[in-house]
């Protein structure tokens, strides 16, 4: 039994492609009790939300390393996370429905979700509460060969690559269509509670991205703090710490569902441009031939 091929789900107007377990949820997530001190991200899959993630809550919890042994899948949660397993498997690893518990954790609370704006908690969309909002971006060819790697190992999908990057352009992927999304998020970036980052400049440039953030969480940090939080979140640290690497998660869905997620690194290589390793020149040319189709006209600019 796989619970990721139980089928899935169009939500929404722009018929978001998600796990059939959101049908369950769909309420909830629109109903859940927003607070003005929390922190969301709001990413489409594979565009570095664990790594952001990480961030934003050392930064919102005044670099707490000792709490931060948590395991992040509880500690700062995906919102929707009860959307992606069967119930059994929730009970399992999150000791039960997570989207009550949310309720009784802490503040400031840091919360990620993949879901379109529009599928998003009422509160922010009517901007009855005010969250600072992290918007992270990812150029779409390298968080297609990442979701292609992760759909393998985590729903034991089969066909080849470009038989993914078929669908992937379709939108017929979790969370798809990628340009409906995108374009959701972007929309909002102008709100005052509102930062754009990207996958891209994280990379290029670790402490700057840190202390832009530290300043929109107020949070300010010393020089110091920042190049420990940088060696922290650097990809070698975060492939050893058993806290974001997600191997005990992976072990988990194996054992139970028979997958293959344990001999995958959710944490690969992390790198800008990787998809080369994987994408021929003729499907690279589509994907740039879709962005090109996808971003003409508008004033998106980040990829
Ligand atoms: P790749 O599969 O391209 O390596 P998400 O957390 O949204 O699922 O994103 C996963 C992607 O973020 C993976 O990309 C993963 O390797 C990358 N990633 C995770 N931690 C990272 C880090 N510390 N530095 C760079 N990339 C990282």
């Amino acid at each position: 039994k796989n619970p990721l091929r139980a089928g899935y789900v169009e939500a929404g107007e722009d018929k978001v492609c998600l796990p059939i377990y959101y049908k369950n949820y769909e309420e909830k997530i629109r109903k859940f009790e927003v607070r003005d001190d929390d922190v969301f991200l709001c990413a489409l899959p594979k565009t570095g939300t664990t790594w952001c993630q990480e961030m934003l809550w050392l930064i919102a919890n005044d670099l707490n390393y000792e709490a931060a042994k948590e395991v992040t899948y509880l500690r700062c949660p995906l919102l929707e996370s009860d959307i992606l397993y069967d119930f059994t498997l929730i009970n399992e690893i999150m000791g039960g429905e997570l989207i009550s518990r949310l309720e009784t954790f802490k503040s400031p609370r840091c919360i990620k979700s993949h879901l379109h704006w529009s599928l998003l908690p009422e509160q922010i969309r009517n901007g009855s509460k005010k969250p600072k909002i992290v918007l992270l971006f990812r150029n779409p060819k390298d968080a297609c060969v990442s979701q292609y790697h992760f759909a393998r190992a985590t729903s034991g999908y089969k066909g080849t690559f470009e038989e993914y990057s078929e669908l992937y352009l379709g939108g017929k992927v979790a969370y798809g269509p990628y340009w409906k999304s995108v374009f959701s998020f972007w929309e909002q970036r102008s709100k005052p509670n509102v930062l754009v980052i990207t996958y891209n400049e994280m990379k290029e440039n670790l402490p700057k991205v840190i202390k832009k953030v530290a300043r929109f969480l107020e949070k300010p940090l010393t020089d110091e703090q920042i190049q420990g939080l940088e060696e922290h979140l650097s990809i070698s640290s975060m492939k050893n710490n058993s806290a974001v690497n997600l191997k005990e998660l992976y072990k988990l869905v194996d054992e139970k569902y028979k997958l293959t997620a344990a001999k995958t690194e959710f944490i690969r290589h992390g790198k800008v441009g990787g998809y080369t390793s994987l994408m021929t020149p003729e499907t690279s040319a589509k994907f740039d031939a879709w962005i090109k189709e996808n971003i003409s006209g508008t004033d998106f600019n980040l990829f």
